[in-house]
């Protein structure tokens, strides 16, 4: 095992996640750990994650320095590397140097512990506010960058390594070597580590949590849902009842599609709540868009609850949740980018005790479980849609007709990427109505319509995404339909953004 200690960095957890990739079980843990409950974990080796604060902050997230003396090896990532340098040798790092987004850096030592088998020039991501500007005593510089002359460096008698850039985003040419050389080459660990192990830890864990009590799963059709309604069957039967709530913000056939997939497969019992009134009462006159989301966050649970009181004894909720809904909302460490609805949009007295067994996992690896479940293709590889559905992609104050508009503009986009064959290519399309209206000029007179924007992107894991390269021909075909078929409409616009600075949905 390899433990990643937390400093609030968006990319904490995908660290571990590149660490699982290799067969070998990571997790993230809170920088607050000791000396004494790391010697108790026993780990092969610790990383520690990038991060905002500076370490002169004055509530700079810190490490307890027995930490150094355990002769566990240590990698240290961005802040994680000017924490090191901090607390090794008490300076030497200076806060007047950010640099963001792609670097060349040089391998100056040909003896680098990390860059073994890679070039001596290779790109890597920098995203920092400081950097180390001398090295700790014991350790050498073994690559450097125009704007950031220590880039990595190297103490191979206590086997301490610091990186200034992010090995664990893909934006790095050889960070996954570079993280490979650590887990493997530094710290001696062992592949043995796999997804059927974490079916049946969870599995295990499931049972242990819930013993004989009963657990209600807020099922949305999706795919994080439904494994985890699949690994909950597996694990306790039928104390598992599902529901599937229509808040009015699904997409067009989108609960008919649901219910038919999933009702009754997989021993799971599905009751579908009726609720769109609730929710677009609730919703009424609202524009902000935390506030929408708290809300529809809030009203999911109420749902729950009035549904979970018929059926008497329920004790748990669980959910979805993946690991980007996690971040996204804000942690201890982290900032808030948007609240997810099912992590920062909860109610705050909330009842049930939460089971997620998918809380530390990323959208492929969701996908990779579900087919490890046995689970069908078409289901695992649905597109991702959120759960506050099409009430954040209608911006601003939501309306029947502003629904009707972005529903029926989304099922011609959906038809049209199917039928040119890229709906596997792209990992998300879909339309949002930004409410702008623009004048026209449609039959001879004019127009004075709304805008309807296209989204689509590529990823991997939801935590970065490219805006696809969808052909003209395609966006033209698409931007025809939905001009002609949808009333009230008279532009359509494609978003060419990508994540960051962006994010995929407009809210
Ligand atoms: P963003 O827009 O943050 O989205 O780049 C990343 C992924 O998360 C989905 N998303 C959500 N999923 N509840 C969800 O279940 C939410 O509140 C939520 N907000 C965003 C988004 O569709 C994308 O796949």
């Amino acid at each position: 095992k390899i433990i990643v200690l937390d400093f609030g960095s968006q990319y904490n957890q995908l660290i571990t996640r590149r660490i699982r990739d290799f067969g070998i079980y990571s997790e993230l843990l809170s920088h607050k750990i000791t000396a004494d409950e790391v010697r108790a974990i026993n780990p092969k080796g610790i990383i520690f994650s990038g991060g905002p604060n500076s370490v002169y902050d004055e509530d700079a997230m810190r490490v307890d320095p027995e930490i150094f003396e355990l002769g566990i090896p240590v990698l240290g990532i961005c802040y994680g590397m000017q924490l090191m340098a901090y607390t090794l040798d008490g300076g030497s790092v200076d806060s007047d140097n950010g640099q963001y987004g792609r670097a060349a850096i040089e391998v100056t030592d040909p003896n680098a512990t990390l860059f073994k088998g890679t070039p001596k020039t290779q790109n890597v991501w920098m995203s920092h506010g400081d950097l180390v500007t001398q090295v700790p005593t014991g350790f050498t510089a073994v690559a450097t960058s125009p704007d950031c002359p220590i880039a990595a460096m190297q103490d191979t008698d206590r086997n301490f390594y610091g990186i200034q850039f992010h090995a664990e985003v893909r934006n790095t040419d050889y960070g996954n070597e570079i993280l490979h050389h650590f887990a493997f080459d530094v710290c001696g660990a062992e592949a043995n580590w796999s997804m059927d192990d974490f079916i049946d830890l969870q599995i295990q864990h499931i049972r242990e949590t819930v013993g004989d009590r009963k657990v209600l799963l807020g099922l949305s059709g999706g795919v994080d849902s439904s494994v985890v309604g699949v690994l909950l069957h597996k694990a306790i039967g039928d104390q598992l009842t599902s529901i599937f709530v229509d808040h009015g913000l699904l997409r067009k056939g989108e609960a008919e599609q649901v219910m038919a997939s999933l009702e009754g497969k997989f021993g799971l019992n599905i009751i579908q709540v009726n609720a769109q009134k609730r929710f677009l009462d609730k919703l009424a006159g609202v524009s902000d868009p935390e506030k929408k989301r708290k809300i529809i966050g809030n009203e999911f649970i109420q749902v729950f609850n009035d549904e979970a009181q018929k059926l008497d004894g329920i004790d748990f909720l669980a959910q979805g949740t993946l690991y980007t809904d996690v971040i996204e909302s804000g942690t201890d460490t982290a900032q808030t980018i948007k609240s997810h609805h099912n992590v920062g949009g909860l109610p705050e007295d909330m009842h049930f005790e939460l089971i997620e067994p998918l809380r530390s996992l990323f959208k492929d690896e969701a996908r990779e479980l579900g087919e490890k479940l046995g689970m069908p293709s078409d289901l695992v590889w649905r597109q991702p849609f959120p759960g506050p559905g099409l009430g954040i992609r209608v911006i601003g104050e939501i309306t029947e007709e502003k629904l009707e508009i972005v529903r029926d503009s989304d099922f011609i986009l959906r038809d049209e990427i199917k039928k040119a064959g890229l709906d596997r290519d792209i990992w998300q399309y879909f339309t949002v109505l930004p409410g702008i209206r623009s004048v026209g000029v449609m039959g001879d007179g004019r127009t004075y319509d709304y805008t309807v924007g296209i989204r689509a992107v590529t990823s991997i894991d939801g935590m970065t995404a490219d805006f696809a390269h969808i052909p003209y021909e395609v966006l033209a075909q698409i931007s025809t339909r939905i001009v002609n078929e949808v009333k009230h409409v008279n532009r359509i616009v494609y978003d060419v953004t990508s994540k960051p600075p962006s994010t995929i949905e407009w809210e």
